[in-house]
């Protein structure tokens, strides 16, 4: 039976590390640490994230400054907004809350933040340092599950390690951290033939594919860490993940839980990232 990984206690310790640290700033140089939250429209799960994301910068003394845009907002209003943000020195961090309305293209918008100030690590020039390792911000998601990883003291290096899910946001970074610290990467995808024969050799499964139960106990590997980051909204209304939870927990060693895995690291790295923005732009 596999031990469940707390991702509520793993996250409460990060933001531990993040308030002590936010406060000596505070002290000793009079920082205000400052993250600008921008929202457009009413997405009900966006407005969910962006309140709990306001609640951390309270949890950990970051100021957080909200920007609630309607619905019709331009894409020039919001490019508009950003070039102001960027040149804000109140502002160490800048998140837009994705997905925003279909006539706003999204990578237009991720490429006007400042790459100094992009605390989701979205921007082109964040994602190509993550390729060669040479990075100031990890993707909050990917960046959680290593600390996920990391708590249950398993090692990656020479692990096979399998991501199924091939997002700009999770599965590609993931993989990419998971390679730099040395293991043996397998991508998964929609069109994967023989997914759970990939699985079965799995030491550290990592799905993120947004399908309800797709991975069941059958598909992994006796002691194998998984991790789920699936999200899904079930038709009773239940949240559940991409792994169905009660047969997979026969098999693995370590399991997260949804909710309460993953979904708590995302927002920890987040005030992360936010700090260390704050340090680097202190340079
Ligand atoms: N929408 C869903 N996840 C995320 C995230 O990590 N960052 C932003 N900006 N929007 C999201």
């Amino acid at each position: 039976m596999a031990k469940i990984i707390d991702g509520k206690a793993v996250s409460a310790s990060v933001k531990e590390e993040v308030a002590a640290e936010a406060a000596v700033l505070k002290e000793e140089k009079g920082i205000n640490i400052g993250l600008a939250v921008v929202i457009v429209g009413n997405d009900p799960a966006s407005r969910v994230y962006v309140n709990n994301k306001k609640k951390a910068c309270e949890a950990v003394g970051f100021r957080s400054f909200e920007y609630a845009l309607d619905e019709s907002t331009t894409q020039e209003q919001l490019l508009d907004l950003i070039d102001v943000l960027n040149r804000d020195d109140h502002v160490n961090g800048i998140l837009v809350q994705l997905p925003l309305p279909a006539h706003i293209d999204e990578k237009t918008v991720i490429n006007a933040i400042s790459p100094e100030k992009d605390v989701d690590a979205f921007h082109p020039v964040n994602v190509g340092k993550i390729m060669i390792g040479e990075y100031a911000f990890l993707p909050c998601t990917p960046a959680g599950v290593m600390k996920l990883i990391e708590s249950t003291g398993t090692e990656i290096s020479g692990k096979q390690c399998v991501v199924i899910g091939r997002s700009n946001i999770v599965g590609k970074p993931m993989a990419m951290l998971l390679l730099h610290k040395s293991g043996t990467v397998t991508i998964c995808h929609s069109k994967t033939k023989n997914l759970k024969e990939i699985c079965l050799g799995a030491d550290i499964l990592v799905a993120a594919v947004g399908r309800a139960n797709l991975i069941t106990g059958d598909m992994i590997k006796e002691g194998a860490v998984v991790i789920d980051v699936g999200m899904n909204r079930l038709e009773n209304g239940k949240l559940c993940g991409d792994v169905e939870f009660e047969s997979a927990s026969q098999k693995a060693s370590y399991i997260t839980p949804v909710p309460g895995g993953v979904g708590p690291m995302t927002i920890a790295m987040l005030m992360r990232n936010t700090l260390t923005a704050a340090k680097n732009q202190m340079k």
